[in-house]
């Protein structure tokens, strides 16, 4: 028996239980089967969640670009490997086959040493969904330089202290990018972000919307002439198993955003792994995730993931709603989508925009549809099922994390029953655990608790970025010998899980994780504001959204309060970007606060979610007081 391609539920209940029972022959079968090693691993895992460090395949020796793009030379050298879709319907598409990708790879790779770039630098990626975006990924993968891809709807501040955290010697950039009918000026952010880090001495400019910008001399080129003059063969550098591939950021609930550090080989075994059974790809799929691969959804399952597998991946420059709510199914349509994958809060939205928009398009193509980064409400599952997939199609419920690097709990099409707003089983490997809120684990089906993982997995972040400290504290403090998820979930009467939202101060808003922490920093930093929390409420088509309890410093008669929540706005978009802006700011008095002084926040999440029949007993709190007066104020 094959574990790599998993058909039906019996077989997937075989796997499973293997790779509990013996779990280092089951991925080290899964190893040796599907990849291009130059050398194989000396030891499995090695694992102690108690300092924590965890090691795969350990002594083996390999590049990932290798498997994802040299090794589909000698059977596959014609097939599209990345399929651009650009933001405007009327520019072609562009097929880029694997002898091409594997072409500008190499060219981009040479550019990078050219100036300078070795193996273990950073380089920080700042670029929207064109082409060189997966190109310049895979050119550090190519060299051993650690990419750090920085979402382009970041703001100039988010991005120094994502440049600066890593000390990233170089910056890969675009003149702007194009989103819809407006355009962006990227390369405008970068300059302003660099005036803030001394570490970066060089910025390569990717030319995308011939825009005028300014170009220092000394540190900015435009790429593409470059790259006409580098070589198209580039030896690609041998990497440890161990070696760090990439840096990608995530909030956390309090502070900085925290570096997620992937490494090489575990990463590519369990993102190929996830990917071709996730999405039973075949030869000849043509795959779309709608995610940017500024998130970990683009890096394991547009890049990574899929070029493992030789398979068709598209790239979407655009918006679901340019130049009509048509767009994707457009998409679909033309390119005959066999694997789509997306986030509830685009399927709400599009939802939202009718039938008829569904209805002019062909999508017979399609065989699996995906969800992630938030759990999907039932209307939506129902909405996607029936209009979309028109009830052929299984909705994959993909359960995952940044941390994770690849997909946890999924059901796997044509095995697994599907459930409405369950994510159903865990995949091969995955080892879950709820526990209570004293710490013991909940054996049993039909419990709610806090999801926790058991046993490592291949693609697990192997720590914070400069701080392991942070990495034991989040992660593997909360419950002892156990990775914790920041998830609450719930375990159903045959074994399905089903994630119940986070259960710390991180709020996810249209499938964006947003830290609480942050978002108030960059609130006080208004002059008239005191202090503020806060919290999330539920919103029809974001999942959630923000809402802003706030304490001016003056509550003197004369100020203009809808000034003052434009201001507030505004200062959030500068310090993180317009994703996390508040939709209702609460000015008030006081927050409710503990005799310790921590705000509860439960407390304000009820009051902004509406939902104030149970607010628990508020006696002992430093001020009941306020909530009354909270209560009668709400928004
Ligand atoms: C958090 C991780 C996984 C890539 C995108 C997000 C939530 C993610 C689901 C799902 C319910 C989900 C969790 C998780 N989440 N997928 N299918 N059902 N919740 O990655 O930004 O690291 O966010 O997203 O709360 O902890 P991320």
């Amino acid at each position: 028996m094959s574990n790599y391609h998993i058909k039906h539920l019996e077989e997937y209940y075989q796997v499973y239980r293997k790779s509990v029972r013996e779990p280092e022959n089951f991925w080290e079968e899964v190893a040796e089967e599907h990849f291009l090693w130059y050398k194989k691993w000396d030891n499995v895992l090695s694992w102690d969640f108690k300092k924590p460090e965890v090691k795969w395949f350990e002594g083996a020796k390999l590049n990932i670009t290798v498997n994802c793009i040299d090794r589909h030379l000698t059977t596959n050298a014609d097939k599209t490997a990345i399929l651009f879709e650009p933001n405007n319907p009327e520019e072609a598409a562009e097929h880029i086959t694997y002898k091409q990708l594997h072409k500008r790879v190499c060219q981009f790779a040479n550019v990078l040493k050219d100036k300078g770039v070795a193996k273990g630098d950073r380089v920080c990626i700042y670029l929207p969904m064109i082409p060189e975006l997966a190109i310049a990924t895979l050119a550090c993968a190519r060299i051993g330089a650690v990419h750090s891809v920085v979402f382009a709807g970041f703001s100039a501040t988010a991005l120094a202290t994502r440049i600066n955290d890593s000390d990233c010697k170089m910056v890969i950039t675009s003149d702007g990018s194009y989103r819809g009918a407006k355009t962006i000026d990227l390369k405008g952010i970068v300059d302003e972000a660099l005036n803030e880090c001394p570490c970066v001495d060089s910025v390569l400019v990717v030319k995308r919307i011939n825009s005028d910008i300014n170009m220092k001399a000394g540190r900015d080129e435009w790429v593409q002439p470059l790259l006409e003059n580098a070589s198209k063969d580039c030896n690609p550098e041998v990497m440890d198993a161990e070696d760090p591939l990439f840096i990608l950021y995530t909030s956390g609930s309090t502070g900085m955003p925290k570096g997620m550090v992937h490494t090489t080989a575990g990463y590519m075994v369990y993102t190929a792994y996830t990917f071709k059974n996730v999405f039973q790809y075949k030869e000849g799929d043509v795959y779309w995730c709608t995610a940017d691969i500024g998130w970990i959804t683009g890096h394991s399952y547009i890049v990574y993931g899929p070029l493992a597998n030789g398979a068709t991946t598209v790239m979407f420059e655009g918006v679901p709603s340019y130049p009509d709510f048509g767009r994707f199914w457009d998409i679909v349509e033309k390119h005959k989508v066999n694997q789509f994958y997306t986030a509830p809060t685009a399927i709400r939205a599009l939802a939202k925009e009718g039938l008829e928009v569904v209805e002019k398009y062909n999508l017979s193509s399609l065989k699996v549809l995906g969800s992630v980064g938030e759990p999907i409400n039932e209307e939506a599952w129902h909405w996607y099922n029936d209009n979309i997939g028109k009830k052929q199609s299984p909705i994959v419920d993909t359960w995952w994390q940044t941390e994770t690097g690849g997909i946890m709990i999924t059901p796997i099409p044509f095995a697994t029953p599907t459930k409405p707003t369950y994510a159903t089983l865990p995949f091969p490997g995955i080892q879950p655990a709820l526990m209570d809120e004293e710490g013991q684990e909940l054996t049993k089906n039909q419990v709610t608790g806090r999801l926790c993982i058991k046993f490592p997995w291949p693609s697990m972040a192997r720590t914070i970025w400069g701080n392991h400290q942070r990495y034991k504290d989040t992660y593997f403090s909360a419950f002892e010998n156990k990775y914790f998820t920041g998830d609450g979930a719930l375990r159903d009467e045959v074994g399905y899980y089903r994630i119940t939202g986070r259960v710390d101060d991180v709020i996810i808003v249209s499938g964006h994780n947003l830290g609480t922490a942050p978002i108030e920093d960059a609130v006080n930093e208004h002059p008239a504001v005191a202090e503020s929390a806060i919290v999330g409420f539920p919103h029809d088509i974001k999942g959630n959204a923000l809402y802003g309890y706030v304490i001016l410093k003056d509550v003197g008669e004369g100020r203009v309060h809808d000034n003052l929540r434009k201001e507030i706005n505004q200062i959030i978009t500068e310090h993180i970007g317009p994703i996390a802006k508040l939709d209702k700011i609460q000015f008030t008095k006081g927050l409710p606060k503990t005799r310790s002084g921590k705000i509860m926040r439960r407390i304000l999440r009820k009051i902004a979610s509406n939902d104030t029949s149970n607010l628990g007993d508020t006696s002992t709190l430093l001020n009941p007081e306020v909530v009354q007066d909270i209560m009668d104020n709400v928004l």
